[in-house]
This record gives structure tokens, C-alpha cells and sequence, in this order.
């Protein structure tokens, strides 16, 4: 893989850094990003949130103290327990439906209340019609980024071929977009494409993933694409 942001951090924008850490699922390197978010006052906030671990660089140094984790689909639960226990200060917020038990979230909060202090940078759109995830995708209004967490896989730079095999099987190899397991696990399709437009309702130029690589550009044309295809 060559993605850039591979266990140090890169700043993508105003208030906005990225880094990410490996993982592996089902045998294929996915990676796994976290997006680092800083507002006026100097706050953080992590999307996908996973502690620095040996090796990485600390791009809290010069930020400032993490207030707030967000989980934004009910998958991204992996290092949860281990984030809130890394990251002390922050309080943890969760998509709905997330249903395991973490020590310090006894009840659910949703991504609206996470949000407030934030609204002049950020965004959210909850993805409708796939409850089993309930991803919230947000706007990233300094960076004109779009912040995602599986709706869009994709490929570019991570032609390994198990993981080009893998992606092939998926079906996101030749373009940016959902895999199969995603798109299988869509309830309603009118809802879900309600929410594409949703989002293409906001000026955006990237859209930034939790795993393998950033789209620089033209990402509300990934947007359309997906709705289009589906
Ligand atoms: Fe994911």
C-alpha cells in the first residue's frame, strides 16, 4: 500500500488530519483511518477513533486536547474500548443500533448531540435504509471534504493481488463505491438514495474513508456514480 497517511499523520485541510494504522480483515489489509478534527477553540475530535500506538507519530502533540470520539457506523466498533481508554478526557458517541457494552457509554448518544459546538464545520447526513450499519457521513465544511466511513471503498493505490483478488470478489475493484456486503445489507434503496442526494446538496471536493485511499477530487461525481449504478 501507499497511501500517505499510513501510521503518521497528514493535514488535509484547515482543522482536519488523518492517519492511518493497519487492520486486517478476513485476511485482506483494509487499513483503518482516523480523521482528526481541531475547531476555533482548539478542541479535537476523532471520527473512527484508535490510540496511538509504538511506532506511530503523535499528531496530538500540536493539537489540542481530544474532547469527543465519534463511531459513525455501527462496524467500527474494533478499537472503541480501547480509544475511550486512551484518550481520556473525550467523550464517547456512537451510531444507533450499536449494541456492545463499553465501560464508559452506558447509554447511547447520538451524533447530533456530538455535534453541537461544531455546527459551523461540520455537517452530519445520516445514511438512511441500511439500519444494520447506520453510517453518518459528514461535511467537512473548512476542508470541503466528505467524511466516510464504508460507504465508499476506494482501491486505488492498494493493488496487492490478494488484496485486488479480494477487492475484485467485494466488487469495488475497478471503482470507488460500496462493496457487496454493503450494498446486500441495504433494507430500502429509495432511502438509501435519498441520502446520496442528501449529501450532494453540500459542495465537497474529497471524500476521505476510513479505509485504503482518499478521493482528491471529484467526489460528488463518486457520489452520483453510486446512486446511478445502484
Ligand atoms: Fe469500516
Amino acid at each position: 500500500m501507499q497511501t500517505d497517511d499510513y501510521l503518521k499523520p497528514i493535514e488535509r485541510g484547515p482543522g482536519i488530519t488523518t492517519m492511518m494504522r493497519p487492520l486486517k480483515v478476513l485476511g485482506m489489509t483494509f487499513g483503518r483511518r482516523m480523521v482528526i478534527l481541531q475547531n476555533e477553540k482548539g478542541e479535537c475530535m476523532i471520527h473512527s477513533p484508535f490510540p496511538i500506538q509504538p511506532g506511530m507519530e503523535d499528531p496530538f502533540a500540536s493539537l489540542g486536547p481530544v474532547k469527543r470520539l465519534i463511531t459513525p457506523t455501527t462496524f467500527h466498533d474494533t478499537f472503541l474500548q480501547d480509544a475511550i481508554d486512551f484518550y481520556t478526557e473525550a467523550d464517547p458517541f456512537v451510531a444507533r443500533g450499536m449494541k456492545a457494552p463499553f465501560d464508559r457509554l452506558p447509554t447511547l448518544v447520538h451524533m447530533d448531540t456530538a455535534l453541537s459546538g461544531w455546527e459551523k464545520d461540520l455537517t452530519p447526513i445520516q445514511i438512511r435504509g441500511i439500519p444494520l450499519l447506520n453510517e453518518v457521513v459528514f461535511i467537512h465544511k473548512p476542508s470541503q471534504s466528505l467524511l466516510v466511513s464504508d460507504l465508499v471503498f476506494n482501491l486505488g493505490s492498494w493493488q496487492g493481488g490478494y488484496t485486488r483478488m479480494f477487492a475484485s470478489l467485494l466488487g469495488f475493484s475497478n471503482t470507488p463505491g460500496p462493496s457487496r456486503l454493503f450494498r446486500s445489507v441495504i433494507k430500502t434503496m429509495d432511502s438509501f438514495k435519498q441520502s446520496l442526494n442528501a449529501i450532494l446538496e453540500h459542495p465537497f471536493e474529497s471524500i476521505i474513508p476510513s479505509h485504503f485511499d482518499v478521493v482528491e477530487t471529484r467526489g460528488p461525481d463518486v457520489i452520483k456514480a453510486i446512486r446511478d449504478r445502484l
